[in-house]
């Protein structure tokens, strides 16, 4: 079998990217740790939404996508690509441990002509600091005799739209020869390719993209607690500023940030930025303000159920989609999870319902059949509002529905039994 392409985690951003190589007829192996999701992709199984399990097993079957936990595999790659996770350690600061551990692995595997690219979001100067050193103990000279370069994965789980392929890939590399070969190689596959001078601002290219976007989840959710005081309708106020045409864009509040990407690669740039004496006060506000919309949520439904002169204490409180965002099974810093702790430490009895997260083995919680349970429950909370779920008939049917996603949009508030984020 070709191999043209290594890619190191096979996840939401490496099995993706896998199958649009793969799609223009290079041929791609997958290293995953994970010997499962290894067997499953090479049985054409996929897990992650965005890849149909047709495409992968017509891809397996004509031998263009293979996956194997052995890192010996790269060795026959021309190109190696690194998707793997980017958290934070427990007290919040950049953990690499996990890039970095595969780069020593690949390191002893590097060869001349290899070419490395980072695709995990990290601070500036993670490729050149970090990654460049840890390659070139293998005797073997960045720019010269392999070529490394940083390249943005952008991918929006989920999204139709804008995908993997059509998504402009932004290329920065440790010298003009390593742009170059990097340029070249996801032209192979993919629709735009934008280069940029340097990895660091390739990298910070990235942090800006999420940095923008917390920053302005955070005013509107902001906006949204105050509305709720004035009495005002902050989703009436959002879709009316979205009308003018220019100079606005419109961002939606909600329960809390969610996903791999938004609660955690803004703290990369402002643990970053602390080296520099520099204090990044627009991205420590806005992980204040979105980290607290979980216990405002908490404090609606505690609202919402004393206006039925019930307690959060001993109440039946069923939450209705507890991924971080709708139409997706990820679980990953969803404000869901958070809501049902709150709501546990309160004394609730919580439930849930989510078509595409049977199970929530931490919380000894499956999803419940909506037959029976929404009428039940005290308290109906809409924590992600994924599509296929008939709202109208669920504010037919619970007592008290809480909308923190106004997916009962204006035929809830008329109820008079919905309340509102
Ligand atoms: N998920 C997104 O929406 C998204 C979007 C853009 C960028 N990113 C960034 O891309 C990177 C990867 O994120 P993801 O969401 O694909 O992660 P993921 O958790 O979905 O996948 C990572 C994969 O790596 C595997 N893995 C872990 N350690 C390994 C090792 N040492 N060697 C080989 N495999 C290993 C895991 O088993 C897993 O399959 C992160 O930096 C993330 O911030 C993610």
């Amino acid at each position: 079998m070709r191999r043209d392409v290594a890619i190191v985690g096979a996840g939401y951003v490496g099995l993706p990217l896998a199958q649009v190589f793969a799609e223009a007829g290079q041929g791609v192996v997958l290293l995953d740790l994970d010997a499962d999701r290894v067997a499953a992709i090479n049985k054409g199984e996929s897990y992650i939404e965005d890849v149909p399990s047709d495409a992968l097993a017509s891809l397996v079957e004509q031998g263009l996508v293979s996956a194997t936990t052995d890192y010996d595999a790269v060795r026959e790659a021309d190109a190696i690509l690194i998707a793997l996770p980017t958290p934070l350690s427990p007290n919040r600061e950049p953990d690499l441990s996990i890039v970095l551990g595969a780069v020593r692995m690949l390191a002893r595997r590097l060869r001349p002509g290899h070419l490395v690219i980072l695709e995990s979001t990290t601070y500036p100067g993670t490729t050149r600091e970090e990654v460049q050193p840890l390659l070139e103990e293998s005797g073997l000279r960045a720019g010269s005799d392999f070529f490394l370069a940083f390249s943005p994965e952008r991918v929006d789980p989920g999204r139709s739209d804008w995908t993997t392929k059509t998504t402009p890939k932004i290329v920065g590399g440790i010298t003009a020869a390593c742009t170059e070969r990097a340029c070249e190689l996801y032209s192979r596959a993919l629709d735009t390719v934008i280069p940029v001078s340097t990895p660091e601002a390739a990298e910070l290219t990235k942090l800006l993209e999420n940095i923008f976007r917390s920053v302005n989840i955070a005013l509107v959710n902001e906006l949204a607690q105050l509305c709720d005081r004035m009495g005002v309708d902050v989703w009436e106020v959002v879709e009316a500023a979205a009308t003018k045409p220019f100079g606005f864009m419109s961002f939606q509040p909600g329960p809390g940030l969610g996903g791999h990407c938004l609660p955690v690669d803004p703290f990369y740039l402002s643990w970053k930025a602390r080296e520099f004496d520099f204090y990044t006060e627009f991205i420590e506000l806005a992980g204040k303000v979105n980290e607290n919309m979980p216990y405002f949520c908490l404090e609606k439904i505690t609202r919402a159920l004393n206006s039925r002169e019930r307690s959060v204490r001993g109440s039946k409180v069923h939450l209705l989609g507890v991924a971080y965002k709708a139409d997706v099974g990820d679980l990953r810093e969803s404000p869901a999870l958070k809501l049902i702790e709150l709501l546990r430490a309160e004394g609730a009895n919580v439930s849930y319902h989510d078509p595409h997260v049977p199970e929530l083995p931490e919380y000894g919680l499956s999803s419940a059949d909506p037959d029976g349970t929404l009428e039940a429950a005290d308290c109906v909370a809409i924590v992600t509002a994924h599509s296929g779920i008939d709202y109208d008939r669920l504010v037919e049917r619970a007592r008290i529905v809480v909308d923190f996603r106004n997916a009962t949009g204006k035929n809830g508030t008329a109820n008079g039994r919905v309340w509102k984020l």
